[in-house]
């Protein structure tokens, strides 16, 4: 289940196109993101001092974003923690599946978006941290 380290989670930097009337980054299958996008969910109205996550999955892959404010990722293997912070629309962090993941420090106002590699599937979950 523990197929990755944390050293296989990537902060990538996305194109902007720039104009004075303001930015566009775009993500696409298979070019920027590594795997065919099955699912986009976002999380927002996140109340001060919340966490989310606090879970693995086996096989799911993510990408993480900020598109507005900020919040840190603690990323987990076997072995080591890794805290990465986002806080920028084209800075995405990678995680790929087997690490245990949370989400904490939001922002006010701050909204996460995720691209994942499947459809929601709870039996994709692994919630029992003494499990991972
Ligand atoms: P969960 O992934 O545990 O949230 P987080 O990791 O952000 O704390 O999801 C919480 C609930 O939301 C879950 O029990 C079911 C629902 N949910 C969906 O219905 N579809 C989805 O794509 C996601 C991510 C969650």
């Amino acid at each position: 289940m523990k197929n990755s380290i944390i050293y296989d989670c990537t902060l990538v930097e996305f194109p902007i196109n720039h104009k004075l009337s303001g930015n566009i980054t775009a993500i696409n299958n298979f070019i920027e993101v590594p795997f065919d996008i099955k699912r986009v969910y976002y999380l927002y109205d996140i109340p001060g001092g919340e966490e989310r996550g606090s879970h693995a999955h086996k096989e799911l892959k993510q990408f993480k974003f900020s598109l507005s404010g900020s919040f840190d990722v603690l990323v987990e293997d076997d072995n080591l923690k890794r805290t990465f912070n986002l806080n920028k629309p084209n800075i995405g962090l990678f995680l790929p599946s087997g690490l245990w993941r949370n989400l904490h420090n939001f922002s006010s106002g701050a909204i996460c978006l995720v691209l994942a590699s499947m459809e929601y599937m709870e039996s994709d979950y692994i919630r029992d941290y003494e499990v991972f």
